[in-house]
């Protein structure tokens, strides 16, 4: 069956313009572009069926290209039900791949799209926040017990395929592509930090400078937000509940408090701590009128907008992307995105050169579990690998390293003496 009839998207007609973003993608990633494509040149993956369920935009679009370039039988969905672009899936379906993705598809369809990706049955999944891997495991428990690998993006998945292996329900190896020094520094920090500050002051059209921002989470992902933050001239409050991570943002010259302190004085609160609920029921009396809340960790779920939407005593959309919602009198509260992640589904997503990074991880990630008989359970990347993708880069960029000499190593030999 060809891509154009396996495949569910919005409309085939708007290719043209997905190609224009795949191509500009391509022009910014070096290393999926060169590094992976000379990696993949062994032929461990052809003929090899891969299923990508990230984000489905023209980074990833672009990676999925690569990978079938090499042989690969890729098939492709959305990893979030609100943050597909629609002329990449039409894109990509022009280029032969199947994908089962629409933008704002709604919770059901959007599941339905991942089981039509487990039913084609993947030998090899690059997941994120383990969304079709939880799915297979719980409704195609035959599929997934064919399952020969699976690389994993981000910091929720990671957590998530931990979970399986301790209940003994990973039939396979899975690498925390996450935890690779060549993703979480620069993705979850640089990436995530610019990508979120930019969405909404995008989507808000507002000023950063004066304002005061609650963050919820000090991890990778909130620092770099409140980095970001400082640097346009806002003062980002920081809220832990781990005292290690406090102590962190309160040395990096960060304010640090608790919801109690936070809520009412800030214009805008993120949340960033990969949980559920964060910001619930029995917060949102508490926050600044206009207040506006946006999330950027894994979950839709950090802003609980349901129990928003249940307290509320009016509701309307008033600009593209952000809806407010009334508690009573004089007292509004304002949601980016529907509380998905608001860098992806409000924004662009990360820069093109943080996804170049991650996905040169994916992709080897990918590679390394086709050619290599690693056992269950979940992994790190080899560090020799993140060192070869960050040399890779540095060479792009044109830069060198120095090498290390043996008279330059610290020994105890001279302290020992003779005798040793
Ligand atoms: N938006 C994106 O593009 C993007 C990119 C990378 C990661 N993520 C997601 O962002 C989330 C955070 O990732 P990370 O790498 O920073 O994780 P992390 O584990 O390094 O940090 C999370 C932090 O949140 C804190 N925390 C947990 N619950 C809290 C609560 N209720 N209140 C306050 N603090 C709380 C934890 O103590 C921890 O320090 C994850 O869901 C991850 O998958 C999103």
């Amino acid at each position: 069956m060809s891509a154009a009839n396996s495949s569910r998207i919005f409309d085939i007609d708007l290719a043209p313009e997905g190609h224009l973003a795949i191509e500009w993608a391509q022009r910014h990633s070096p290393l999926v572009d060169g590094f992976l494509r000379e990696r993949l040149g062994d032929g461990a993956l052809a003929g090899r069926r891969v299923a990508i369920v990230v984000h489905l935009e023209a980074k990833t679009a672009f990676l999925a290209t690569v990978l079938a370039d090499a042989g690969a039988e890729v098939v492709v969905a959305g990893s979030n039900p609100h943050s597909t672009r629609d002329e990449v899936a039409a894109a990509l379906v022009d280029r032969g791949i199947q994908v089962h993705s629409t933008r704002e598809s709604g919770y059901q369809a959007w599941e339905k799209d991942l089981l039509a990706i487990a039913d084609t049955g993947p030998e090899f999944i690059i997941d994120d926040g383990a969304e079709l891997t939880i799915r297979m495991a719980t409704h195609r428990p035959d599929a997934f017990a064919a399952l020969k690998g699976v690389t994993e993006q981000t910091t929720t998945g990671v957590a998530r395929l931990i979970e399986l292996a301790k209940r003994d329900r990973l039939p396979c190896p899975a690498l925390a592509a996450n935890d690779a020094a060549c993703k979480h520094l620069f993705d979850n920090k640089y990436g995530t930090g610019q990508s979120t500050i930019q969405a909404i002051l995008n989507l808000t059209n507002m000023l950063m400078a004066g304002k005061t921002v609650g963050i919820l989470g000090y991890g990778w992902v909130g620092r770099g937000i409140a980095a970001h933050v400082r640097a346009l001239g806002g003062t980002a409050w920081v809220i832990e509940v781990d005292p290690v991570k406090a102590l962190e943002a309160f040395m990096d010259g960060h304010q640090v408090g608790n919801l109690t302190s936070v809520l009412p004085i800030a214009d805008f609160v993120i949340t960033a701590t990969g949980g559920r609920r964060a910001l619930g029921r029995q917060h949102f009396g508490d926050m600044k009128n206009g207040v506006i809340l946006a999330n950027a960790g894994h979950h839709d779920l950090e802003i609980d907008v349901e129990a928003l939407a249940d307290e509320a005593t009016d509701f309307r959309g008033v600009r593209e992307g952000i809806d407010q919602y009334q508690l009573g009198d004089g007292q509004s509260v304002l949601v980016l995105a529907n509380g998905a992640l608001v860098n992806i589904a409000g924004g662009l997503g990360h820069p093109i050169e943080i996804m170049d990074l991650s996905f040169a991880v994916q992709g080897v990630g990918c590679h390394e579990l086709a050619r290599n008989a690693i056992p269950e359970g979940v992994h790190v990347i080899d560090s020799a690998i993140d060192s070869e993708i960050a040399r890779a880069k540095l060479a792009f960029h044109g830069i060198s390293l120095e090498q290390k000499q043996s008279h330059q190593e610290d020994t105890i030999d001279d302290l020992l003496g003779p005798e040793g």
